[in-house]
């Protein structure tokens, strides 16, 4: 396998000479007449575009009957992408399946909370469990290994298609009865299964593993525990699916690796990916900007260059311009697309891809935009396309680097995401993820750069780690932080943190059990605050959705605010204990990204976590860095829709205004300078 950019990125590129930044997009030729694809070719060329993928809902094309294999097509658009230097990300093809597999096999179909089947139409319609899916799934992965395994266009296996984007949750028999071996395995007895789920409660012991069911709709909440390891096994159960496709792959087709894209964006959360990651060789996600929310883009991205351990990771869809799926969908201003793709590439990615390369004509999603709109290539966003595609060919001194650690960390943990939104909670209104955004989006707007990590990463990398909402806490992970306290790191967590174990059981003694004796307090009731309900500070900021009534318990406990209004009037909202040379702090309200401003200032000072920008433009412009053999390369993005002056910041300009001495970025510009270590 000839690598460009290491060991795990794409494998027999067409131009393997130097390395370079992947540029590219799905492609849809079955959706288009064979005189298309050559005008395709021409203008993905003239665009910079080095790879797309293919495949990706062509089940149906391929295999239009049981018995019958239809690859002509493909063996084509192979041969001619190949023809033209495109390198191809193939997929397994498993995303759609055909109708006559549905209607031979509707028991593959997936059945909601509610019982309800969901029916062929649309995609993803399959039971992740389902052994007669599986069969016929690993059937054509085993046909597309054979066919196209020792093709010069391979580049890389692109398993399935978001896996879990619309079939994560299934009730269905297939789904029992795996949940069940899922559960014998994690529990070995039945008895053992009882006490982690606590089943004494509301009459719900278990004699024996066949009266074990999903959680489905019921007449009440459902066993938390139970929902909890549903969600986990859920999560499991498409990994599953992950694995048995790529060990078909890897029997077949050893150098070729292998990729699935990941969601790490908006309200995903049914895939584990913290996990899933160990499965692939390299890292690639999916990201759609929500509302246009900036700090969301950043923050996924931040998070997926983590979760590929710094590494350079895959961009494989976002969009030109518009999508088609949420209730309004807005157009990107001019220069907001490379700004967009540039801050994937600034957090780590080294490829950037689209959905799609030419809007569709029919389908769900004929709205949707694509490289090349429905208004064809004479048009202002195809021209943006190829400017960006110049762009990237002017970066290529990037690709490969990785990223340069952060002195912050804000640790995110989809067990903490999936038990903290669990039903029969104090409120119902805490957002898991929104909360570790909001610290995020304070960080970018004190211009310090901060990583998103897992909680099994080694804390003592950071001189501050903020654990917002880390609700479920294991032993062991209590005790590495009370390490890392203890070693001199400074940590801040924040309300309904610390509260369960891995079974979802309450830390007895009063709250947070975990980190009470770290933190030096103890809360007897939450005070979970009403829609529109504000508790003032005396620091000057608000809270919402959630007090604590604290007691300070730890002689050396300092607070720094305290509640000035509320059922908590003159009691502690945020408090800190020195340990040592580190610390111990405590959150007990939702401050929002403004709020968070003033109380993230006094953490930074406190573990000397600085902005590594002039302080003018901290807010405005977000920097990210990636670091590769002999140089830094800093991005410095405008996260405004205003020119902002930048002074102060040297370096050899890769991409964006020349004159470094005195930059200005223009609105919503993106600037890349090369600083040689030790410069
Ligand atoms: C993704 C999907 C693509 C396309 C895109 C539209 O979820 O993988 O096939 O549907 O969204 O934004």
């Amino acid at each position: 396998m000839t690598a460009i950019n290491g060991p795990r990125w794409l494998g027999r590129p067409p131009e393997t000479t130097g390395r370079r930044l992947a540029f590219g997009a799905d492609y849809n030729p079955e959706q288009w007449p064979r005189e298309v694809w050559e005008e395709d070719v021409r203008a993905m060329r003239h665009a910079g575009v080095n790879i797309v993928s293919l495949a990706i809902f062509s089940w149906a094309r391929l295999q239009p009957r049981a018995d019958r294999w239809t690859f002509d097509w493909l063996d084509e658009v192979m041969d001619l992408l190949h023809a033209h230097g495109i390198a191809v990300d193939l997929a397994t093809a498993t995303a759609s399946p055909p109708p006559w597999l549905t209607t031979a096999h509707p028991e593959i179909l997936p059945v909601d909370h509610d019982g309800r089947t969901l029916w062929p139409g649309a995609r993803q319609h399959w039971r992740p469990t389902s052994p007669i899916f599986r069969e016929h799934a690993l059937r054509l992965v085993r046909a597309m290994a054979e066919r196209y395994g020792a093709h010069p266009a391979l580049a890389a296996w692109h398993i399935s298609n978001e896996l879990g984007c619309h079939n994560v949750h299934d009730y269905s028999d297939d789904a029992a009865a795996a949940f069940r071996t899922w559960l014998r395995e994690r529990y070995g007895t039945v008895e053992e299964l009882n006490r982690a789920w606590a089943t004494a409660f509301w009459s719900q012991t278990y004699g024996d593993w066949q009266e074990i069911l999903p959680p489905r709709l019921a007449a009440s909440y459902p066993n938390p525990t139970q929902q909890l390891d549903f969600k986990r096994f859920s999560s499991d159960a498409l990994k599953d699916h992950l694995r048995a496709e790529r060990a078909v792959l890897t029997e077949l087709t050893p150098g070729i690796p292998v990729t699935t894209n990941f969601m790490v964006m908006g309200d995903t959360k049914g895939m584990d990916y913290a996990d899933w990651a160990h499965e692939i060789d390299f890292v690639s996600n999916d990201h759609y900007l929500l509302d246009q929310d900036r700090d969301e883009l950043s923050f996924s991205a931040n998070l997926t260059g983590w979760l590929a351990g710094g590494e350079p990771w895959f961009l494989m869809e976002h969009s030109t311009s518009a999508v088609s799926w949420q209730p309004i969908n807005t157009a990107k201003k001019p220069g907001g697309m490379a700004r967009d793709s540039l801050t994937h590439v600034a957090y780590g990615a080294d490829a950037v891809c689209f959905f799609q390369w030419r809007q569709s004509a029919g389908g769900a999603e004929k709205y949707h935009s694509a490289m090349v709109p429905h208004a064809g290539t004479d048009s202002e966003l195809f021209r943006s396309v190829v400017d960006l595609g110049a762009t990237l060919e002017a970066l290529a001194p990037v690709a490969g680097t990785r990223r340069r650690r952060a002195a912050a960390a804000i640790v995110f943990d989809w067990d903490s995401w999936w038990a903290s939104e669990l039903d029969s909670h104090p409120t119902s209104r805490l957002r898991y993820r929104q909360e570790a955004l909001d610290w995020h989006a304070a960080f970018a707007a004190a211009g310090v750069r901060v990583d998103v990590i897992g909680p099994a990463r080694d804390f003592a990398h950071y001189d501050l780690v903020i654990a917002p909402i880390l609700h479920v806490v294991p032993r062991a992970l209590a005790d590495r932080l009370t390490a890392y306290v203890t070693g001199g790191g400074h940590l801040v967590t924040t309300y309904f943190s610390g509260i369960v174990n891995e079974h979802d059981h309450v830390w007895l003694g009063g709250y947070p059990g975990a980190f009470r004796d770290l933190l030096g307090l103890r809360i007897e009731e939450f005070g979970p605050l009403r829609d529109g309900e504000r508790v003032e500070l005396d620091l000057g900021v608000s809270g919402t959705l959630w007090s604590d009534r604290i007691d300070v318990t730890g002689s050396d406990v300092k607070v720094v605010a305290s509640y000035t209004s509320g059922d908590q009037a003159g009691r502690p909202a945020i408090t800190t204990r020195p340990v040592g040379t580190g610390s111990a702090s405590y959150v007990s309200t939702r401050l929002g990204p403004a709020g968070l401003g003033p109380v993230l200032a006094r953490f930074l000072a406190a573990s000397g976590v600085r902005s590594e920008l002039p302080a003018a433009v901290a807010g405005a412009v977000e920097l990210a860095v990636r670091t590769g053999d002999d140089a830094d390369y800093w991005f410095l993005i405008n996260r405004t829709d205003e020119s902002v002056a930048v002074d102060g910041v040297a370096g050899e300009v890769l991409h964006g205004p020349c004159l470094a001495a005195d930059l200005r970025l223009g609105p919503r510009q993106v600037c890349v300078l090369r600083r040689p270590h030790g410069s």
